[in-house]
């Protein structure tokens, strides 16, 4: 299967598939995605699962809509709404990056990864996905569900960690211009629900025929992971 071939199966299944999350605008190739609400989840989302990540999403958006809202929002109150969702250093790298947003761009996200990576508190994988998901960039989103789905699908016989760099390259191959936000997302949907850790559900993946991993009979036994 080509890279492009592989690419439209996967899409159509986020078409038909696309989780009905909290932030998502919607599922569907050019509905607009709020920035400050894509950049809030993925932050959430670093942290824990979506069901636990859901409730304080909607909190954080009902009593501060905006970014501006939440950079003006003194510390103890956003430190008091984020407890239960636990490592409050991301909170407060939420806070600078915030408040850096609202006094020096306005209340407006820089649009694109590099912008946004220049922000204060915004690492690597949030300026990827904020990028691809809010602004449609073709910025290669890589986290533990793509790394996951990358490793099945090439069969890396290469353990993690060190094996990051090369899924991450794998990644990289099947980003294209077109409908880089959905990409992004189809694989992450696709690793939450289908390529999942432990028990896989290949019969209903769109990609099942192209994956070298299943091909090997024991998909779940990647990604290999260095003995500790
Ligand atoms: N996990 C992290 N970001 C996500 C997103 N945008 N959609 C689904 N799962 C995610």
């Amino acid at each position: 299967m080509t890279p492009d071939t592989l690419r439209a199966h996967l899409l159509a299944w986020y078409d038909a598939q696309a989780r009905d999350l909290a932030w998502r605008a919607g599922p569907k190739a050019g509905w607009r995605q709020d920035p400050y609400k894509v950049w809030l989840s993925e932050v959430m989302l670093q942290q824990t699962t979506v069901p636990h990540a859901t409730p304080y999403f909607l909190k954080f958006t009902a009593r501060w809509p905006t970014v501006s809202d939440l950079a003006a929002a003194p510390d103890e109150e956003v430190m008091a709404a984020w407890a239960g969702l636990g490592y409050y250093a991301r909170a407060r790298n939420l806070l600078k990056c915030a408040r850096a947003v609202a006094q020096d761009h306005d209340g407006v996200f820089p649009d694109t990864e590099e912008g946004l990576r220049a922000l204060p508190g915004l690492g690597p994988y949030t300026a990827a996905a904020v990028a691809a998901i809010a602004f449609d960039r073709p910025a290669n989103v890589v986290d533990g569900n793509v790394e996951r789905v990358m490793s099945r699908l090439y069969a890396v016989e290469a353990p993690l960690p060190d094996s990051k760099p090369e899924l991450k390259a794998l990644a990289a191959d099947l980003v294209r211009d077109d409908r880089p936000g959905d990409w992004a997302q189809a694989l992450m949907d696709l690793g939450a629900t289908v390529c999942r850790p432990k028990s896989p559900l290949c019969e209903r993946c769109p990609v099942s025929e192209a994956c070298a991993g299943l091909a090997t009979g024991a998909p779940e036994t990647y990604p290999r992971k260095t003995k500790k």
